[in-house]
């Protein structure tokens, strides 16, 4: 399972050091509230400044997201998922236009577009825009997914990445039915499961990465998953509970080893 954190705060990236990161509209909105980012938002925003007013809100959504990715991947391996603005999320043509805008952005800073997944809603056009786009080379991650169908059809659409929503998944049941469920029968949990094990009976190659988490417990039920997108008060919390495991492995690891002079004379 690759770790992944779910932050648009690049300290926690640069402490944590996972392989991915990913962040949405309100991630960055918690970011850019901080005051040590304004530097970075200054500079994003020099260029929105020159456009007409009515174009300036759209148009800085998108140059603070990439900014803040640009960023982030200084830090980490492996690839940022940028989400800008859901309002395009039942519209393909400006779905696509988005998409080509941030990658076209990412370009300009030196970033290649192998290192970037746009984040698209998993709605039946959000998933038609994913496909056209993955057939251009413009990575997808197919975002806020709550069911098996829209699984199945984002990897009929050959997108590279899902993002099923576990927590948010859980809230729907537990708001529903009253019930409390455990990670064994959380339905978020259950329902990354069948996706996972469909995908990989099927032989689809997109990949499953499990998201929104509430709790631990969840993210435990799913070691094994492709991916999993942690924020860092959950990867902090399981680094805690892994603590006292990992001192009981490291203690029993520690074999006695004859020192060097014994070894000679032998
Ligand atoms: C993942 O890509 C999302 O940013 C995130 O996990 C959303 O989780 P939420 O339900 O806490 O908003």
């Amino acid at each position: 399972t690759t770790v992944v954190a779910d932050t648009g705060d690049i300290d926690s990236i640069i402490r944590l050091k996972p392989v991915d990161a990913t962040t949405n509209p309100s991630l960055i909105l918690k970011a850019a509230s901080t005051p040590q980012y304004a530097e970075l938002i200054d500079q994003a925003l020099a260029a929105v400044k020159q456009l007409p007013a009515s174009a300036q809100l759209p148009a800085a959504l998108e140059a603070v997201s990439v900014a803040f990715g640009a960023e982030i991947l200084k830090h980490i391996p492996g690839v940022i998922s940028t989400e800008v603005d859901a309002r395009y999320s039942f519209d393909i043509a400006a779905t696509l236009a988005q998409a080509r805008r941030v990658i076209a952005q990412y370009r300009a800073l030196g970033i290649s577009r192998d290192r970037v997944l746009v984040k698209i809603a998993s709605t039946w056009e959000g998933i038609c825009a994913a496909r056209l786009l993955e057939q251009e080379g413009i990575r997808c991650n197919l975002t806020l997914l709550f069911s098996f169908t829209q699984a199945q059809a984002a990897a009929e659409a050959k997108a590279t990445l899902i993002s099923p929503f576990v927590g948010r998944i859980l809230d729907w049941y537990a708001a529903k039915t009253g019930e409390t469920y455990t990670s064994e029968t959380d339905p978020g949990v259950c329902s990354v499961k069948a996706i996972y094990e469909y995908y990989k009976a099927v032989g689809h190659d997109t990949i499953v990465m499990g998201a929104s988490f509430r709790n631990t417990g969840e993210i435990r039920a799913l070691a094994g998953c492709d991916k999993l997108t942690i924020g860092p008060a959950l990867l902090d919390a399981l680094a805690k509970e892994s603590e006292p495991l990992t001192a009981q492995l490291t203690a029993e690891s520690i074999v006695p080893r004859p020192r060097l002079a014994e070894l000679t004379e032998a």
